[in-house]
C-alpha cells in the first residue's frame, strides 16, 4: 500500500470492484435460477453456493486495504465520474464497517425464519404468530439505524439505504401533500358515481395465449429478446444478470388478462433501465441503477404513463382483438375505462394508480413510528386497521386483508416509500418529456417508442449512479420530487375517465 500514488489506488479499486461484479452476476444468476427452472433437489447445496460467494465478496469489500485504497485515491486530482465511484465505495465500505458482523448475521437468520412465519401466519390469517417475529426484526432495524446514524430520526437510516440521503422529513412533506389530494380526487371520483366496470373483463383467457400476446407487446416496444428473457414465476421480477442480459418474469390467471400485460410492461420498464446502464462502466458504482425510487419511475412510467393511456390501447386494440376475440364486443373507450377503474381496495398490489399511493403513505408513517420508537409493535395492528378506515373509508375485516399482506417486514423497513417516490418521479419525467419532445402519446399512436426509449436512455438509464438519486431528479426536470406533477397528471385523466359515457 504504501508506494502507490493516488491514481494507482483508484485504479486498484476499479479493478476489485469489476472483478466483484462478476462474482455478483454469479449469485443474480442463482436467483434467477431459483425462481424460474431450478430442479426441486438442487436447492440442497444451494444455500452454501451462495453463503460462501456472499461471505466473500462481504471479506473482500470490508478489508482494512480497501479502506486504505479510498483514502489513498481521494488525495488524487479526480474527474467527476472517479469522484462518484468513490463515493459510492466509501460510503457501502464504511456501513459495512460500521454494523458487527454478529448483528449481520442475526438479521439473515431472523429474516429466513420470519419469512417462513409469515407464509404460515397468512395461511392461518393471524397476525399473532407473525407478532413477536416482527419485534425481532424491528429491534434489529432499530439497532442498525443507531449504529450507523442518521440526520434527523433512526428511520432516516434506513431510508437511505434505497434513497441516498433522502430524509423521512422529506418523504413526509411530499406524502402529506400527495395523501390531501388524493383524498380530494378520490372524494370527486365517489360523488360522480361513476361505474368503472360496466364492462366486466371477466372472460376465460387461455395462458399460451396471454403469453403469446405479452411477447408481442415487448417486441413491439423493443424489448431485445436477443439480450433478455420473459419468463414465468409466481413473483414476477426483472433483474440484470450481466450487461446484455436483463430477464423478466410475470404471471398469468385465466380469468384476468389485465394482470400479465400491466405485470409484463412494469418489468419491462425496470429491464430498460438496466439494459440502457452504459455497458463501459460496469463493474463501477456509477454504471449501476441508482436508486428504488428511480428504479420504480421507470416501471412505472411504461405500466401506467404508457400502458394505461388510451393512446396506447389505440395503438394495440386491432391486436389485442385479434389475439382475444372476447374483446370484439367491448368498445375501446369501456376498455379503457375498466383498465383504469379507481377504487378504494384492501390488497395494495391490486390497487389502482390513484388509491395506490395511499396504501405506501399507511405503511410509511406506521413504519416510521415504529423505528422511531413511537409505537409498539403490540399495538401496531389496530394503527393500521385505524388509519386503513380513516384514508379509505373500509377496515379490514381480517390480517391477510390487512397487515399480513405485505412480505417486506419480514426483513426490512423502509423500503416502501420508495414506490410512490417512483410513481412521483415518472410524473415528474413524463411533464418534462413532454416538454422537450411534444405530446407523447403522438409518439405512442404511431408506434414511435424509439423515440421515447432514447429520451429516458440520454437522461436516465445512461446516467446510472453518477448523480445521487435526487440529484438526478433535479438534474433532469429542474426540481426534487414535486409532488404537483402527478396530482395534475392524475387529476386530468380522471376528468377525463369520468367524461367517457
Ligand atoms: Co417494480
Amino acid at each position: 500500500m504504501k508506494n502507490l500514488t493516488p491514481y494507482q489506488a483508484y485504479e486498484e479499486l476499479i479493478k476489485l470492484s469489476r472483478r466483484l461484479s462478476y462474482i455478483s452476476a454469479a449469485l443474480s444468476l442463482s436467483g434467477w435460477d431459483e425462481q424460474t427452472y431450478i430442479p426441486l433437489q438442487g436447492f440442497k447445496h444451494r444455500a452454501e453456493f451462495k453463503a460462501i460467494l456472499s461471505e466473500y465478496l462481504y471479506d473482500e469489500w470490508t478489508k482494512d486495504y480497501v479502506g486504505d485504497l479510498i483514502e489513498k485515491a481521494k488525495e488524487g486530482d479526480l474527474d467527476d465520474i472517479q469522484k462518484m465511484n468513490l463515493y459510492w465505495w466509501e460510503k457501502s465500505y464504511k456501513e459495512n464497517k460500521k454494523i458487527p458482523k454478529e448483528l449481520l448475521i442475526r438479521h439473515v437468520q431472523t429474516s429466513t425464519i420470519a419469512y417462513q412465519v409469515w407464509k404460515e401466519a397468512r395461511e392461518k390469517n393471524d397476525f399473532e404468530l407473525f407478532k413477536p417475529y416482527l419485534k425481532e426484526i424491528v429491534e434489529i432495524l432499530r439497532e442498525k439505524a443507531h449504529i450507523l446514524g442518521y440526520k434527523n430520526e433512526p428511520y432516516d437510516a434506513l431510508v437511505d439505504k434505497y434513497e441516498a440521503e433522502m430524509t423521512a422529513q422529506e418523504i413526509a412533506k411530499i406524502f402529506e401533500k400527495l395523501k390531501s389530494e388524493t383524498l380530494r380526487l378520490l372524494n370527486r371520483i365517489g360523488s360522480s358515481n361513476k361505474d368503472f366496470k360496466r364492462y366486466l373483463l371477466n372472460g376465460k383467457f387461455d395462458k399460451d395465449k396471454q403469453r403469446e400476446f405479452c411477447k408481442f407487446l415487448l417486441e413491439k416496444i423493443g424489448f431485445d429478446f436477443n439480450r433478455g428473457r420473459l419468463d414465468e414465476t409466481i413473483h414476477p421480477f426483472a433483474i440484470r444478470i450481466l450487461p446484455s442480459d436483463v430477464r423478466i418474469t410475470t404471471r398469468f390467471y385465466e380469468d384476468n388478462i389485465i394482470a400479465s400485460i400491466f405485470g409484463t410492461l412494469h418489468e419491462m420498464g425496470h429491464a430498460f433501465y438496466e439494459i440502457g446502464l452504459k455497458e463501459e462502466y460496469f463493474g463501477m458504482p456509477v454504471g449501476n441503477s441508482v436508486s428504488l425510487g428511480i428504479h420504480e419511475s421507470q416501471s412505472r412510467f411504461w405500466e401506467n404513463f404508457i400502458g394505461r393511456s388510451l393512446a396506447f390501447w389505440e395503438l394495440f386494440y386491432d391486436d389485442l382483438k385479434r389475439f382475444f376475440p372476447y374483446f370484439e364486443s367491448v368498445k375501446l373507450e369501456h376498455f379503457y375505462l375498466a383498465i383504469n377503474e379507481i377504487k378504494p381496495s384492501f390488497i395494495r398490489v391490486e390497487a389502482d394508480e390513484l388509491t395506490y399511493n395511499l396504501h405506501i403513505i399507511l405503511r410509511f408513517e406506521l413504519e416510521r413510528d415504529v423505528i422511531n420508537g413511537k409505537l409498539n409493535v403490540d399495538d401496531l395492528k389496530d394503527a393500521w386497521n385505524d388509519k386503513f378506515e380513516k384514508l379509505f373509508g373500509i377496515r379490514p375485516k381480517n390480517d391477510n386483508e390487512g397487515i399480513l399482506q405485505d412480505v417486506h417486514w419480514s426483513s426490512e423497513m423502509g423500503y416502501f416509500p420508495t414506490y410512490t417516490l417512483g410513481n412521483l418521479n415518472a410524473a415528474q419525467f413524463f411533464y418534462k418529456m413532454n416538454k422537450d419532445l411534444g405530446n407523447i402519446y403522438t409518439y405512442v399512436r404511431k408506434g414511435d417508442f424509439r423515440t421515447i426509449y432514447n429520451w429516458l436512455k440520454g437522461n436516465i438509464y445512461e446516467k446510472g449512479s453518477l448523480y445521487k438519486p435526487q440529484e438526478l431528479v433535479e438534474k433532469v426536470t429542474g426540481e426534487r420530487t414535486n409532488p404537483k406533477y402527478l396530482v395534475n397528471y392524475l387529476e386530468n385523466k380522471i376528468e377525463e375517465l369520468l367524461s367517457i359515457e
